[in-house]
């Protein structure tokens, strides 16, 4: 081969590898990792993605030298030359995807193990999913239950997912990890965040009509913050104060996000106005406190006009421990007069 023919190779090579790398830096295909694991999966994203990179430039300018130095002149009917083959050729086009591949697989086992295994003092979170909330339980703090999935950082992490009706997927982009929620299955995901932040919890499984709003937070949090939030959420479950109690439940559930309720400082709108459950009661005429209880129980049971049916999870009033119950019920009761 010439040496202007390596240079013309080489030069377009290095045009189409340098407009692909250019794409691939360019956009922000995924998030910053806020986990070990995903940080993993980023670096073999990187690595596979690089080989391709150099992949295609050589068969850019492979197809494009040929185009230009191998046309026929527009007068030649003519086969080309016979050409009984190229076995160095043939061994390198062989060899060569065959190292890659194997390179590949190598290294994604490795990164799919090292995600896989648990750390030390790992610290399990039972996930519900229900159409269409989250709800995290903390078996080894008090079985306490959020609405926003709180996680210490630098701790490994084990979710054990469940569902309550169908098939949701948990998703938090920057942990870099997807699991489905499959009733009757306990599915796990592990994970070890190591970026402070607060994170969207996305159901990523078309569920049913509120799908798109079933939608969640991870805060990461150091563990000291994390320690004072169990120690906090742990006191106000247990205080025979049940305004504190019923408050804790109210807020650890993520009711806020659909509900207005000043003493809580919430804003929701997807819900009754719950400031004016007094009002509602009386629309309903029912006592104030028996309204509160069937409404959380057997949402459907009344539906405020104005506010559409099935909104609310229909077995959120199961979710909950009698006594937390009636503490919400108080709460909300006391709040509203
Ligand atoms: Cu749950 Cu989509």
């Amino acid at each position: 081969m010439r040496r202007g023919s390596i240079a013309w190779l080489l030069g377009i090579g290095i045009v189409a590898g340098g407009i692909a790398a250019a794409v691939a830096l360019a956009l922000p295909w995924l998030p910053t990792p806020a986990s070990r694991e995903a940080s993993r999966i980023d670096f073999e994203f990187w690595f596979v993605v690089t080989i391709c990179i150099v992949i295609f430039a050589i068969v850019v300018a492979a197809i494009l030298y040929s185009v230009v130095v191998f046309r026929a002149a527009p007068d030649d009917d003519s086969d080309g030359p016979p050409i009984h083959g190229h076995t160095g050729l043939e061994i390198a086009w062989t060899i060569v995807p065959t190292l890659l591949v194997t390179a590949i697989g190598i290294s994604s086992t490795i990164v799919l193990s090292n995600d896989d295994a648990l750390g030390k003092n790992v610290l399990r979170i039972n996930v519900t999913a229900q159409q269409f909330a989250w709800s995290f339980s903390y078996p080894d703090a008090n079985n306490l239950t959020s609405a926003t999935l709180m996680l210490p950082k630098d701790r490994s992490v084990q979710l054990v997912f469940t569902s309550k009706d169908v098939i949701h997927s948990f998703w938090v982009p920057q942990f870099g990890q997807k699991e489905d929620t499959v009733p009757g299955m306990h599915t796990k995901l592990h994970i070890t965040p190591d970026r402070l932040g607060t994170f969207p919890v996305i159901c990523t499984e078309l569920c049913g009509l509120g799908h798109a709003t079933m939608r969640s937070t991870a805060i990461v949090m150091t563990p000291a913050a994390f320690d004072k939030w169990i120690a906090a959420q742990t006191k106000a479950i247990a205080s025979p104060n049940a305004g504190q109690a019923g408050k804790a439940v109210f807020t650890n559930n993520g009711c806020g996000a659909c509900h207005t309720l000043t003493g809580a400082g919430t804003t929701g709108k997807v819900g009754p106005d719950l400031d004016k459950l007094a009002a509602y009661a009386t629309q309903a005429h029912q006592p104030l406190a028996s309204f509160i209880r069937t409404s959380i129980v057997d949402p459907n049971a009344y539906v405020q006009p104005g506010y559409p049916k099935n909104v609310m999870p229909q077995t959120f009033g199961q979710s909950l421990s009698k006594q937390q119950l009636n503490a919400l019920v108080t709460y909300l009761a006391d709040s509203s007069k």
